[in-house]
């Protein structure tokens, strides 16, 4: 299958292509307006005519009607699906109903979901694609600027069952995602500087991604990039309209995480990088009975990472205040707030899926800003002690 991308818009929209070692392919276009060309990319991509369209219906009444009626218009016989928003969504009931509904309107295998939401949402719809008869077509716009530069990208679909999240998932390479900073206008502002924290640790992992795949470092480094331009990119620029150094950035982590999927589809090694700052990050979140959002649980544990490294002789100090004032400068935290125990965090970390027997391999940065060693073994009886 192939695509066109000369077609696709005339534009300042990015193409990127990612092409697994199984040799599946998705297509990823970065723009403003890129939203609108959906149903260009669905006749570029020769699906069949019917698409079921699913959204949070905390957007029904925004962009879920603009995506509905760009359909509408169109040739293609439309049913539509609102979910509910977040992680709640994410469970075997909502999983059925897609099914149903699927097989109500007689979706076959040539046929397409388009989601429309944030990571929650294109998880949810990709687990549903991947699995209805064996696999149909899947078209992903994700909302949210954690899903733009993460959750959309890569093929990792799931849902959460009674015992914790994503225990039940695929990796399954969506057809295309389209990934348009203008719904980045609409995010609240807690969940716009949540996702900077994702942005920030693909810039702790640039070097080891570009050593590892075939993504290329640029003239300059994307954290003195960072640095420079996210203390201007503040919550009136996100919410009022589009920072013009914004699509760059994302186009930016999409290309590192691209890249690190193509060249470690299941995450036998070089995807683990990108759980730098999760581990801690997962358990805070726990802890915090998710009161903490994503970001800033993992802005705390890209601190903890960067301190444990200074702290094991990995890397100078100077890293970690350049790290931590950009933190600062984005409004994300750098500490564990008070109010949650520390014990239980630890042991929450002991249940990670990275421990292995007496050790755990924490992803810690190693050399200069932008490397990390990602398979750093440490006792479990130090964990606590290092918080
Ligand atoms: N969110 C990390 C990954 O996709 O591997």
């Amino acid at each position: 299958m192939s695509l066109a991308f000369h077609k696709f818009h005339e534009g300042p929209i990015i193409r990127l292509r990612w092409t697994t070692q199984t040799d599946l392919q998705s297509r990823v276009a970065v723009g403003v307006g890129a939203r609108q060309h959906l149903v260009e990319c669905l006749a570029q991509l020769k699906v069949g005519k019917r698409v079921l369209l699913l959204y949070p219906s905390a957007l029904a009444a925004t962009w879920g009607e603009e995506i509905e009626k760009l359909l509408d218009q169109s040739d293609y016989q439309v049913s539509v699906l609102q979910m509910p928003d977040g992680e709640i969504g994410k469970s075997l009931e909502c999983l059925s109903e897609i099914w149903d509904t699927l097989q109500l309107h007689c979706l076959d295998r040539t046929d397409t979901i388009v989601a429309l939401g944030g990571g929650a949402l294109t998880d949810l719809a990709g687990f549903a694609a991947s699995t209805y008869l064996r696999g149909i077509n899947l078209v992903l716009l994700p909302t949210t600027l954690l899903a733009q530069v993460d959750a959309a990208i890569g093929g990792k679909t799931g849902i959460n069952l009674i015992s914790g999240k994503n225990l039940a998932g695929t990796i399954y390479t969506p057809q295309a995602v389209i990934v348009d900073p203008a719904y980045l206008s609409t995010l609240p502002t807690r969940d716009f500087t949540s996702g900077l924290a994702e942005v920030i640790k693909y810039a702790l992992l640039e070097n080891t991604i570009a050593g590892a795949s075939e993504y290329k470092i640029g003239p300059r480094r994307f954290f003195d990039i960072l640095s420079e331009s996210l203390p201007n990119i503040n919550e009136e620029d996100s919410v009022e309209h589009i920072h013009p150094l914004l699509p760059g950035i994302i186009t930016s982590c999409i290309k590192m995480k691209l890249a690190t999927v193509a060249a470690d589809l299941r995450e036998a090694n070089l995807r683990r990088c990108l759980n730098l700052g999760h581990t801690l990050g997962h358990a805070l979140e726990k802890v915090s009975d998710y009161k903490l959002a994503h970001g800033e649980a993992v802005a705390i544990g890209l601190v903890f990472a960067t301190r444990l490294a200074v702290k094991k002789n990995l890397i100078g100090e100077e890293a970690l205040n350049r790290l931590t004032t950009l933190l600062e400068d984005v409004s994300l935290p750098l500490e564990i707030p008070g109010e949650y125990d520390k014990q239980a965090i630890s042991q929450s970390m002991l249940h990670d899926k990275k421990r292995a027997g007496e050790k755990i391999k924490l992803i810690l940065p190693k050399g200069e800003i932008g490397s990390v060693d990602y398979s750093y073994e440490i006792p479990t009886s130090e964990i606590a002690h290092c918080l």
